[in-house]
C-alpha cells in the first residue's frame, strides 16, 4: 500500500491498476472514494471485500460528465438534465433507471446512482482511465468516512494505491436524490443542501427517517454508520450528561465552546456554521479515536434544515 502524489506517474499507476480490475483510493470534494471499474465483477467484489460492505448495499458510479452519465441510464429525465447543469461537477448523486444492457453494480437493482465529482484529481482519473468508477467512501463499512489519504491508509491498509489530493474540502458525503418516481426523493442528506435543490426541482419527498428516525430509505442508510470506535452520546446540553458510568477518557465535541469543563476532558470545538462544521466533522472524529477516547459527548446541532446532513451522520454515529 502506498500514498502517491497525483502527478503523471501517480495517475498512470492508478489507471493501470483500474484496468487490471484492481482498486484505487482517490480524493473527491466530499470524502475519499475506493474506486473500481464499475462493470468489472472482479473489481467490485474486491471493493465489497476490502470494506466488509454488505452485498445488498449498492455503490455510486462516478463519471466524467453528463454525457457519460446519460450513457449509463435507461431514461434520463429532464430534471436530471437541469440538476446536472446546475450542480455537476459537485456533491449530488442522482439515482435513475440503469441502462438495460449494463450489469448491476453490486446488488441486482434496476437503478444506478451517478455523480460527477468536483475534484481535479478524480476528474483526471476518470478521464485518463476512460472508465466509469464505482466508488464508495474508502473506509470499513459502518466506520468514519476518510477525508484525507492518511485516514484511508489507517482504515484500509490493504488498498494497493491511494492518490493523495489533500484534505477533502466539503468533508461530508454527496446528497443522494432518487429521480425514478413522480417526485424527486431524498435518499441521503449530504453536502448539497435541500434549499439549493428545491430551486431546481420544486418539492422533494423526504425519507420518513428524516422525520421520525426509524425507517430505512436508501439501502445503505442502516441505523449505525459513520461511527467511531468510541461510544457517541448526543446531548442538547453537554454539561448535563452524568460522567459517572461513562467509559473514559471522555471527550466533548461541540459547535460552541463549553465553559466549566474539567481540564481532563478532551474537547473539539467545531464551527457554528453547518458547512464548516461538516468539513471538519470526520477529521475530528478520527482525531478523537486516535486519542483513544472511550466516550464522545456531542452537542446536538440545531434542528434546522441547514444542519440536516450533519444531524443525520451524528445520529447514526450514536446509534
Ligand atoms: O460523496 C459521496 O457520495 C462519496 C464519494 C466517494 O463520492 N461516496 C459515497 O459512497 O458516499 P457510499 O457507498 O459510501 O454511499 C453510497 C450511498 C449509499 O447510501 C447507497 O445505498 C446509495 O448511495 N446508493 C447507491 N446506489 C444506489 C441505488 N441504485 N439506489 C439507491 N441508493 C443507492
Ligand atoms: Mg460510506
Amino acid at each position: 500500500m502506498t500514498i502517491v502524489e497525483p502527478d503523471a506517474d501517480g495517475l498512470r499507476r492508478a489507471v493501470e491498476l483500474l484496468r487490471q480490475e484492481s482498486v484505487v483510493a482517490f480524493p473527491t470534494e466530499t470524502v475519499y472514494g475506493l474506486g473500481a471499474h464499475a462493470f468489472s465483477e472482479k473489481a467490485i467484489a474486491e471493493v465489497y471485500r476490502l470494506k466488509n460492505r454488505p452485498s445488498w448495499n449498492p455503490l455510486i458510479v462516478h463519471v466524467s460528465g453528463v454525457a457519460e452519465a446519460r450513457g449509463l441510464a435507461e431514461r434520463w429525465p429532464d430534471v436530471a438534465n437541469e440538476l446536472a447543469a446546475q450542480f455537476w461537477p459537485g456533491p449530488l448523486t442522482l439515482v435513475v433507471e440503469r441502462a438495460r444492457h449494463l450489469g448491476a453494480v453490486g446488488p441486482r437493482l434496476d437503478t444506478i446512482a451517478l455523480r460527477v465529482p468536483a475534484h481535479e484529481v478524480a476528474l483526471k482519473l476518470l478521464e485518463a482511465s476512460g472508465l466509469p468508477l464505482a466508488a464508495p467512501s474508502a473506509n470499513r463499512s459502518e466506520g468514519i468516512s476518510p477525508t484525507t489519504a492518511e485516514h484511508v491508509l489507517r482504515g484500509l491498509p490493504d488498498v494497493p494505491l491511494i492518490l493523495d489530493g489533500g484534505p477533502a474540502s466539503l468533508g461530508i458525503e454527496s446528497t443522494v436524490l432518487d429521480l425514478t418516481g413522480e417526485t424527486p426523493r431524498l435518499l441521503r442528506p449530504g453536502a448539497l443542501g435541500l434549499r439549493d435543490l428545491r430551486e431546481v426541482t420544486g418539492a422533494i419527498a423526504l425519507p420518513d427517517e428524516v422525520v421520525d428516525g426509524a425507517v430505512r430509505s436508501s439501502p445503505g442508510m442502516g441505523a449505525r454508520h459513520y461511527a467511531p470506535r468510541a461510544t457517541v452520546i448526543l446531548a442538547k446540553d453537554v454539561r448535563e450528561v452524568e460522567h459517572g458510568d461513562l467509559t473514559g477518557p471522555v471527550a466533548v465535541l461541540s459547535y460552541e465552546s463549553v465553559e466549566d469543563f474539567s481540564d481532563e476532558l478532551v474537547a473539539e470545538v467545531l464551527s457554528a456554521d453547518p458547512r464548516e462544521y461538516a468539513a471538519d466533522l470526520y477529521a475530528a472524529l478520527h482525531r478523537l479515536d486516535d486519542a483513544g477516547v472511550g466516550t464522545i459527548i456531542v452537542q446536538a446541532p440545531p434542528e434546522t434544515e441547514e444542519w440536516l446532513a450533519v444531524r443525520d451522520r451524528l445520529r447514526r454515529a450514536a446509534a
